[in-house]
């Protein structure tokens, strides 16, 4: 099977590669049960690591479709691992969705990681469109999307279920770079 994209991505600062069983107790840690870094995600922060590792071990199975790519993004100079991105086929490309430790913030971090994963997409002749959307209120994530040469094409009104602020779908932003 020829994967659409690779096991492996390597930036200037970040190696990006399959999840391991590992991650999951380094992830519960990190962020999983840190409500700061849940606020915009489409989950509840974890109760217990057990939640975490049936994540990382769904993750670990997607890689098999061909579909999903959950990616750990390890940072090189010390082998931390600081959060994931994850990327999903579209019709025509990828739907994109990413989280860092909050102990990582502003550095840059994911704004690399994407810019890379999108540049590493697009030598795929199949793919021709990577997207992302996220909540109006997430500046942040926002950011990471036009630092990585992302356009915002529109908001869409009641678009996502953001549970951590609101029981009522919220709108969002969508963002895309294309080829
Ligand atoms: C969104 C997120 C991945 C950003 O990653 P990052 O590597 O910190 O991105 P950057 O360093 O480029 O910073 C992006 C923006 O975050 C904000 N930011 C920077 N440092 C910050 C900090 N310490 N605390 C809060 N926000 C900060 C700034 O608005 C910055 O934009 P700027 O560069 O124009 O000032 C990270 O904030 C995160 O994991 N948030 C929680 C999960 C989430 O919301 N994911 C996206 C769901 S759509």
């Amino acid at each position: 099977m020829t994967r659409l994209l690779p096991e492996r991505i390597e930036t200037p600062r970040l190696t990006l590669r399959p999840p391991v069983p590992q991650d999951a107790g380094i992830i519960f840690a990190a962020y999983c049960q840190d409500a700061a870094v849940c606020r915009y995600m489409v989950w509840l922060p974890h109760a217990s690591v057990d939640t975490t590792r049936q994540f990382i071990g769904w993750c670990i199975a997607a890689w098999e479709g061909n579909a999903v790519f959950p990616y750990m993004l390890v940072r090189k100079s010390d082998a931390r691992v600081l959060g994931m991105l994850d990327a999903r086929s579209t019709e025509h490309g990828l739907n994109v969705g990413y989280v860092l430790a909050r102990e990582h913030w502003g550095h840059g971090y994911m704004p690399e990681a994407v810019r890379a994963l999108a540049d590493t997409a697009f030598l795929q002749p199949a793919l021709f469109r990577i997207e992302a959307t996220c909540d109006v209120e997430n500046r942040p994530s926002a950011r990471v999307l036009e630092k990585s040469g992302f356009v915002r094409e529109g908001r869409l009104a009641r678009y996502t279920m953001h549970p951590n602020l609101s029981p009522e779908p919220r709108d969002c932003w969508i963002y895309a770079r294309s080829r």
